[in-house]
């Protein structure tokens, strides 16, 4: 039988940084609440010519500088991203055409905060079934693009950045599952109302920005976290206190802590960099992960679950053995 291993981990953060004193100076908001309702410190924000494909190639060098692997053995891309930098090409074929890898599939997949578990769980199938050997999968958001700076509701939450993985056959796991959802019905609680099909309005310019009902979101976030990890745990058998990481979607303190108390485990056992990077939506689990793996708290051999939550709503899981 085939399996996924994840042969190297990669991020990117831009160069700028924002913290909460600097969105102080342009909204009416202090340092003080956003680090006690979202434990945020900063975020880091892309330079104005920065786009998404800038920061998933940088993400996916560092990935595939560790993986040791070869660009002539890439056979499949697959991009997490709510930003991409064209409606199209994809982001994944401008990543692709930078990469100066040819002919194989490189495509986007959007899924919000969960885009990136999503991407798993496909390049996971692919290679299960024979369809790749070695993937290259990215998350990579310039949020701050889609941000209403007017709005401290939602502008002091998300930040910019990229995470990427090389994925590769191997004999065991790797990726022991995947689980992923979606519900539309919660289309309105978080979106950005504005699209192609549905006419951009240059004159209505807040309906190009997020939007989103913060409680019932938070509330969701919290309950569905959970109800993920008991899915996981009683799909493969394995208790929770076995689960050496956890790797979550990082949104808000206090939903990762929620999430952390259900599976019993102690704060530090998840990786936690909202702090540093506030949400990035499907960059920040691949970089939370390569965070970790670089500075030796994952190590090879570690169970780690990964679960994130997202507009649509969209979430999902993956237990893997790293
Ligand atoms: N600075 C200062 N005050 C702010 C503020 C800010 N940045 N944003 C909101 N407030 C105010 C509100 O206007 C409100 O004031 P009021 O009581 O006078 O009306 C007060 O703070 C409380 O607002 P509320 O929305 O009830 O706060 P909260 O404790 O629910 O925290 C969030 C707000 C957004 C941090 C929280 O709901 C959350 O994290 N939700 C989930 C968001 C998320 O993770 N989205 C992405 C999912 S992938």
């Amino acid at each position: 039988m085939t399996f996924t291993r994840i042969a190297g981990t990669g991020g990117y953060l831009p160069e700028k940084v924002m913290t909460n004193d600097d969105l102080a100076k342009i909204m009416d908001t202090t340092d003080e609440w956003i680090r006690e309702r979202t434990g945020i410190k900063r975020r880091h924000v892309a330079a104005d010519a920065e786009t998404s494909s800038d920061m998933g190639l940088a993400a996916a060098r560092n990935a595939m500088e560790m993986a040791g692997t070869d660009i002539a053995d890439i056979d499949l891309i697959i991009v997490a991203t709510t930003t991409p930098d064209k409606v199209f090409p994809s982001t994944a074929c401008i990543i692709q055409r930078r990469l100066d890898i040819h002919n194989c599939p490189a495509f986007d997949v959007q899924a919000a905060c969960a885009g990136f578990v999503y991407a798993l769980d496909t390049a996971d199938r692919y290679i299960r079934t024979g369809g790749a050997q070695t993937a290259l999968v990215i998350g990579t958001e310039t949020f701050s693009r889609i941000i209403n700076w007017q709005d401290r509701t939602t502008a002091v939450l998300f930040g910019d950045g990229a995470g990427a993985v090389v994925l590769e056959a191997a004999d065991k796991p790797g990726l022991i599952s995947t689980h992923i959802h979606a519900d539309g019905k919660y289309e309105e609680l978080l979106q950005v109302p504005q699209g192609i099909s549905s006419g951009y309005d240059v004159v209505r310019k807040e309906r190009a920005y997020i939007q989103m009902n913060g409680n019932a979101v938070f509330r969701k976030a919290v309950a569905t976290l959970s109800s993920m990890a008991r899915e996981t745990l009683s799909a493969n058998n394995v208790d929770k206190h076995d689960i050496d990481w956890l790797v979550p979607h990082q949104a808000n303190l206090r939903i990762i802590a929620a999430a952390a108390k259900k599976l019993d485990l102690s704060m530090d056992k998840v990786i936690v960099t909202v702090d540093e990077h506030a949400n990035t939506s499907s960059a920040s689990i691949p970089l939370a992960f390569d965070v970790a793996v670089r500075d030796g708290r994952i190590q090879r051999g570690d169970l780690l679950l990964f679960e994130a939550f997202g507009a649509g709503f969209t979430w999902g899981s993956v237990l893997l053995r790293y």
